[in-house]
């Protein structure tokens, strides 16, 4: 069976953390069926966060990664290192005085890169491997250059240290060519977010399979919660109106202070930054429905395991076309 060094993996699939629509039911199923599952865990109570890393553990020997954005304080680092959580990943801030931390706790340590500066600085605070993410990313994008064009200049200098393409990837064609440029893996976020086994809610899944090409919009449209951050999203009702209204800043955008669902978390108001998780009842259509420019290729929400199964399937034969 090849396994994908460093990593210890079956195939160099890699699933991207996607905040709360990505739980420990994914990452498991993910980590089992061979590939890497993630957890974002910037937002999740510490203690939730040791309980999910305990039950990824108890669910899969194999490796997965648990992820913080620091642009927030990463309160839940301690917790989930005690827990066991074998790898962290860092994206949005200066990993440099965390890295030491993950290897103190026996982890290892990714940090996520956007620029050819930004891999020698991860590169000099001893990151074990390097994510680097492309424009083409869903969620909060912290690139400005394709994946295409940036990739390579990140292989280079990375030298041995191995680096995970992401942004954009979202069928084996798109993960034979980020191999093909260098890559130690390909990262998927988006894909994942329609999988059986995540905790988006299924409107917003169903609006991921139905996605045309150019469906998606990188904005600062839905700012609250994490102000003067770009992400991409799918156009729909709430960004079609904000767009038509020459995106006004905070204070002036159309219905303003509009609750769009009610969940367990509380009423999620229209800018709100938080995707639909199930659980959730209200306008789905209008929330942050976030996704990379791949999405056009998603049309079905099989299993995590189905899923690997057919990117791995997929990517082969491209490469031996
Ligand atoms: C719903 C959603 C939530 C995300 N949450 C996070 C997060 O918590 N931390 C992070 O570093 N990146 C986050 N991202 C970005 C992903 O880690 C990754 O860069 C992106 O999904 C890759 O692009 P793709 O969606 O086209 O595959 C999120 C992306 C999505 C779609």
């Amino acid at each position: 069976m090849q396994r994908t060094a460093p990593f210890d993996l079956r195939f160099p699939i890699f699933q991207a953390p996607t905040g709360s629509v990505a739980g420990p039911e994914l990452a498991a199923a993910v980590s089992r069926a061979g590939g890497m599952g993630a957890m974002g865990l910037t937002w999740t109570e510490p203690d939730v966060a040791a309980r999910n890393v305990r039950q990824v553990l108890e669910a899969t020997h194999n490796p997965f990664q648990v992820n913080f954005a620091l642009a927030f304080p990463p309160h839940a680092l301690h917790p989930v290192l005690d827990a066991g959580a074998p790898f962290v990943t860092f994206s949005w801030g200066d990993a440099t005085p965390l890295v030491p931390k993950v290897h103190a706790a026996g982890a290892r340590a990714g940090v996520q890169v956007v620029s050819h500066d930004g891999a020698r600085r991860a590169l000099d605070a001893g990151a074990d491997f390097l994510i680097c993410q492309g424009v083409e990313a869903g969620g909060h994008v912290q690139s400005t250059t394709s994946l295409e064009l940036l990739l390579p200049l990140v292989v280079e200098e990375a030298g041995d240290v191995p680096v995970i393409g992401c942004g954009g990837l979202a069928c084996g064609a798109h993960v034979a060519r980020v191999l093909a440029l260098g890559a130690a893996g390909a990262m998927l976020g988006t894909r994942f977010v329609a999988t059986k086994e995540s905790r988006a809610h299924s409107e917003y899944r169903r609006a991921l399979v139905e996605a045309a090409p150019n469906a998606t919009a990188l904005t600062v449209c839905f700012g609250d919660g994490w102000p003067q951050s770009m992400h991409r999203v799918l156009r729909n009702s709430t960004f079609n109106a904000w767009e038509a209204a020459g995106s006004p800043p905070k204070g002036s955008r159309p219905g303003e202070g509009e609750v769009m669902a009610n969940g367990p978390t509380g009423p999620v108001a229209r800018y709100s930054d938080m995707a639909p998780r199930e659980g959730m009842s209200g306008n789905i259509e209008a929330m942050c429905l976030y996704a990379g420019s791949g999405v056009d290729e998603i049309r079905d929400v099989p299993s995590a395991a189905e899923l690997i199964e057919r990117l791995w399937n997929e990517c082969r034969i491209e490469e031996s076309s």
